[in-house]
């Protein structure tokens, strides 16, 4: 009997609560938002480390267009090696100092909930910038390119660009694939296998080293060193006997740049070579014919609408979304808002960057 006693009072402790709790965090009940916040408020910008060049320009026009704006802001990065606990201390200090919203370019994508939780028992509004935050209903927002279309216009240049050098298959591939603790990684790498599978399947394409799976291509951290090593590899085994590599897909431009070094060191010729970001070095490459492909993510675009949430927010408003269905972070759908990303070649590159005062240039 006063074990079914404290069962019962054990489950109202847990109804309470979840009442509480409720009450507090509900989607449609953040009373401190709906009221707004004052109009210099603090917002707080944890971005990861500097993998890829657009996270430097992100920082620069964070604390430009945040100013600007009439906000204060507090702009960090992740450091090169302990990632993790510096973006985890970064967000506390953000919290500390009453930041209303608390912008997030997730580092590790698992590891942030206890941080998240935080910001939102403080009142502070989390959007997730780029990279989805997984496993906490703690996210209210996520802004990013539509990743999953970014794979796919990857995968489909990687084809395209086999088929204009070599009319008939099959053509033989390697797929890399970028840091595991990354949520965009996977939605990449399945955005290029819904283009690719049917071409493996019918053995138009085959991937050498039959390395397929998204563990299996890999690339710790985003790093250069890591992709490099990876592709000289494969070169030592799959391709040592004289096989022809055809193409390789990889996620982004500094990766490109390494896998294009390797194939040079090892004096093989140029396989057709996928990217993103736009990177100076990867934009001048493909003019020269060298890397095939990159994506345009206009950084200047992202920074500005995830400006324009927090403005939604300062006023009591609700930011606008246009997807609230493909990010599932595992306890919730984040209502996220997408920009469509450009697959930029040799051939349009003049045109994609008609806009971009430092890569117009580059392809005059
Ligand atoms: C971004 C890419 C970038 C990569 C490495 C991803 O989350 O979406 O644009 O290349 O991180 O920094």
């Amino acid at each position: 009997m006063r074990r079914l006693t404290a069962a019962v009072a054990a489950a109202l402790l847990v109804v309470s609560a979840a009442a509480c709790s409720s009450e507090r965090e509900g989607p449609d009940n953040t009373a401190d938002t709906a009221k707004g916040f004052a109009a210099d408020a603090l917002i707080g910008v944890a971005l990861p480390s500097k993998t890829s060049e657009n996270w430097v320009l992100a920082g620069d026009l964070f604390t430009n267009g945040l100013t600007e704006a009439g906000f204060q802001s507090d702009v960090q990065y992740a450091g090169a090696s302990t990632t993790v606990a510096d973006q985890q201390a970064q967000i506390t200090a953000m919290i500390t100092k009453g930041a209303k919203v608390i912008v997030i370019g997730a580092t590790d994508a698992a590891q942030l909930s206890t941080q998240v939780a935080q910001a939102k028992q403080s009142g502070a509004v989390v959007i997730a910038y780029d990279r989805l935050i997984t496993n906490t209903p703690d996210v209210d927002y996520y802004i990013a390119f539509d990743n999953f279309e970014v794979g796919r216009l990857q995968g489909q240049a990687l084809l395209d660009g086999m088929k204009a050098k070599k009319a008939t298959g099959p053509w033989t591939i390697e797929l890399f694939s970028g840091s595991p603790d990354d949520n965009n990684s996977g939605v990449f790498f399945n955005g290029a296998m819904d283009v690719l599978k049917p071409a493996i399947a019918s053995g138009d394409v085959v991937v050498g080293s039959g390395q397929t799976e998204v563990k299996q291509t890999a690339t710790q951290g985003w790093k250069a060193e890591n992709a490099q090593s990876r592709m000289d590899s494969l070169l030592n085994s799959t391709y040592a006997g004289g096989k022809t590599l055809d193409g390789v897909l990889s996620p982004n431009d500094t990766l490109a740049r390494a896998i294009i070094t390797s194939v040079k060191s090892a004096g093989k010729p140029l396989p057709i070579v996928t990217g993103q970001d736009s990177e100076v070095e990867s934009v001048k490459s493909i003019m020269a014919g060298e890397q095939y492909s990159t994506i345009n993510k206009d950084t200047r675009k992202l920074v500005a609408e995830t400006i324009t949430m927090v403005k939604a927010l300062q006023t009591g408003g609700t930011p606008t979304v246009n997807d609230t269905k493909s990010y599932d972070n595992g306890v919730k759908v984040v209502p996220a808002y997408l920009l469509p990303p450009v697959i930029v070649t040799k051939a349009n590159a003049a045109e994609a960057y008609a806009n971009d005062p430092k890569l117009a240039p580059l392809t005059k």
